[in-house]
């Protein structure tokens, strides 16, 4: 896949693949402004929790390159843009890790004029893009150890190249068995009420001619009673210290189907997903999107005017039902409690 995620220097400018169109048109978003970044974030231009920690990277240089260097409050200006941008979405913590690491650089040199603080973060946010591809390479070379010629896999939502800063975390497992030569096949759950497997995963595993069928959320159990799934594989957006993991609504559910099949469930996410201050998945803030994703589909209702629907982005899949996290670093067994605290020490 190409590139989903361009930052130009010159102009200052983020170029984000408008994945509100896909698979029907290949529309560019431009972002000239930190606000056109969080805008980008919360209408889901770019989405998946590795991709937002990119895009948020370059959104801090876009915050930098707007500002004037002789006023004098620049410095308060910008803290008050990355505090906005931080809280563009809830779940997903690598847009929280990204601006702090963006903001731990800045801070270190405190008195940094602006020019140089702008050069500085233009080759930081290029390195967060560049290592979460390497990062992605990495877990998909390990991983696609754990899947075996001929499997079938159920992945939900994106966890592809265009959830990430390239190549993709549950998908790029999913790469990885293939150019190690096996034959894997995909079923994408449709994933409502964005439509995230339907039309991003089926878009991308047809450009990588890796055989994909979709499937209606609801159908998951039939398919695995029938054995027809030998692996569930899901990226993640939050994972806690103790393995606790946030990912897409409807992802607990599918970890439950798996255990009651007895087949393996695992969730490939960097070591940027883990978030330690959560001890739990119930210190993790699950996301509420607007009623309207629920009510429409596209422009049409299809829920009567006046119900009121849940739209939570999120769930959190109980560690019990993990069988392995695959990471950049490790494929990760219980007990994750002590696995990840290690995991991240050594980081
Ligand atoms: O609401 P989204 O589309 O941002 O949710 C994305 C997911 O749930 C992904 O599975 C997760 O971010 C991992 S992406 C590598």
């Amino acid at each position: 896949m190409k590139r989903h995620i361009r930052f130009s220097e010159s102009e200052p400018a983020l170029l984000l693949l408008d994945q509100r169109f896909l698979p029907d048109r290949e529309k560019w978003f431009v972002c000239r402004r930190v606000q056109d970044v969080i805008a980008a974030l919360q209408d889901m231009v770019v989405r998946g929790a590795p991709a937002i920690g990119v895009s948020a990277a370059y959104a801090c240089c876009l915050g930098a390159a707007s500002l004037d260097p002789s006023d004098r409050t620049w410095q308060k200006r910008l803290d008050e843009k990355l505090d906005r941008l931080s809280r563009a979405r809830p779940t997903a913590v690598n847009l929280q890790h990204s601006v702090q690491r963006m903001r731990r650089a800045w801070k270190a040199d405190p008195d940094i004029p602006l020019a140089d603080l702008r050069w500085m973060w233009g080759k930081l946010a290029k390195d967060i893009h560049n290592e979460d591809i390497v990062a992605n390479k990495a877990m998909g070379r390990l991983g696609q150890e754990l899947i075996q010629e001929g499997w079938t896999v159920m992945t939900h939502c994106n966890a592809g190249a265009l959830a990430t800063g390239g190549y993709g975390t549950a998908l790029g497992v999913i790469r990885a068995a293939k150019s190690a030569g096996k034959t894997v096949g995909v079923v994408a759950n449709e994933t409502r009420p964005f439509l995230q497997g339907a039309r991003l995963t089926a878009y991308e595993l047809q450009q990588d001619d890796i055989p994909v069928r979709v499937a209606c959320d609801n159908a998951a159990a039939l398919l695995m009673s029938r054995g027809l799934i030998q692996a569930v594989i899901v990226g993640a957006d939050r994972i806690a210290a103790n393995g606790d993991t946030a990912n897409k609504i409807g992802t607990y559910g599918l970890g439950l189907l798996a255990q009651a099949h007895g087949i393996p469930f695992y969730v490939a996410a960097p070591i940027s997903t883990i978030d330690t201050r959560a001890e739990s998945g119930e210190d993790i803030p699950i996301e509420e999107r607007t009623a309207r994703e629920v009510t429409h589909v596209q422009t049409t209702r299809v829920v009567p005017e006046g119900v009121p629907v849940f739209n939570y982005a999120f769930d959190i899949t109980p560690h019990r039902l993990i069988t392995h996290i695959i990471t950049e670093t490790e494929i990760m067994s219980p007990p994750f409690d002590q696995n990840i605290a290690r995991a991240v020490r050594e980081a």
